[in-house]
């Protein structure tokens, strides 16, 4: 299995999870990025890496009857539970897509705006992948995407992780790390020419109630490939384990859970 196809399964694995309110960062970030996009009426929108369609549902709604989203991802379950959530909600004005980031199948010079919220990272080639989105957008049109800082989810993703060393797991380090500072955001767009890179931060965490809905964070997103690689011999164990380290963490309003996000956003010279 090559490294797209690892990030695909363990999505097309949690894509009946992902919408929960243990992650619901996701959410809020998505109408925060749609905010900082200024998305006019009749634009044309591209949401790549949509997942279950939050930036793209977002988007829509700031459309008017010519606007319209493409939206696209590599794993067709999380497309289809979008599709699921755009006709709960009325809306018609998204095409979703099941497409590689990295070999858009759009014609150049289309888009107004293009939106990525905690994709561009999972590219293994981020820099190809930003040029071929530089060819689809219009010149002066608008590129941004989000990242985590490196506080994002600390301490208790190095918990996660020291549990996992003891089964020998060692994972590699974060992908979201190339992102995590406002330099390497704005370098990575200068260099594949893209023009006025700007980065602002946020706080987008909250406090989880108990360890089960850190638990749920673990089971329905991108740590979940990690959890995969434990036999299932030894799950039960470690889940009890991992419960009295993340317990440790408690304070009289919950687990902390940091998701400090950047906001990047940069041009199509004219
Ligand atoms: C953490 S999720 C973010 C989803 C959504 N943007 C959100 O904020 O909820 C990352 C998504 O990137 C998708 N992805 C990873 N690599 C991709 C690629 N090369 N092309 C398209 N989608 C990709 C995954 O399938 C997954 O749905």
């Amino acid at each position: 299995m090559n490294e797209k196809q690892a990030i695909t399964s363990v999505f097309d694995l949690v894509a009946t999870k992902y919408d929960n309110t243990s992650l619901r960062f996701f959410p809020f970030c998505a109408d925060k990025l749609v905010d900082y996009a200024k998305i006019k009426p009749n634009q044309n929108v591209l949401d790549i890496a949509t997942g279950t369609g939050m930036v793209a549902l977002a988007a829509a709604q700031c459309l008017g009857n010519s606007g319209r989203v493409q939206a696209i991802d590599l794993s067709e379950n999380m497309i289809k539970q979008a599709r699921g959530k755009l006709k709960q909600a009325g809306l018609d004005n998204v095409d979703f897509h099941v497409m590689d980031a990295e070999n858009l199948e759009f014609k150049s010079d289309f888009f107004d705006v293009i939106t990525c919220s905690y994709g561009l990272f999972f590219m293994p080639d981020m820099s190809a992948a930003l040029k071929s989105w530089l060819r689809v957008l219009k010149p002066g049109g608008k590129l941004i995407f989000t990242s985590f800082a490196p506080s994002a989810f600390q301490p208790l993703t190095e918990t996660f992780m020291q549990n996992l060393a003891e089964y020998n797991i060692v994972p590699p380090t974060p992908r979201w790390l190339q992102l995590a500072e406002e330099e390497l955001c704005k370098q990575i767009l200068v260099d594949n020419g893209f023009a006025e890179p700007q980065v602002t931060q946020e706080q987008l965490g909250y406090h989880l109630g108990e360890f089960n809905h850190w638990w749920e964070v673990i089971q329905s997103a991108g740590y979940r490939g990690l959890y995969e690689q434990l036999p299932q011999e030894h799950r039960a164990k470690f889940e009890a384990k991992h419960r009295l380290e993340i317990d440790k963490h408690k304070t009289k309003d919950g687990i902390w859970m940091d998701v400090q996000t950047l906001f990047s956003t940069a041009l199509k010279p004219e």
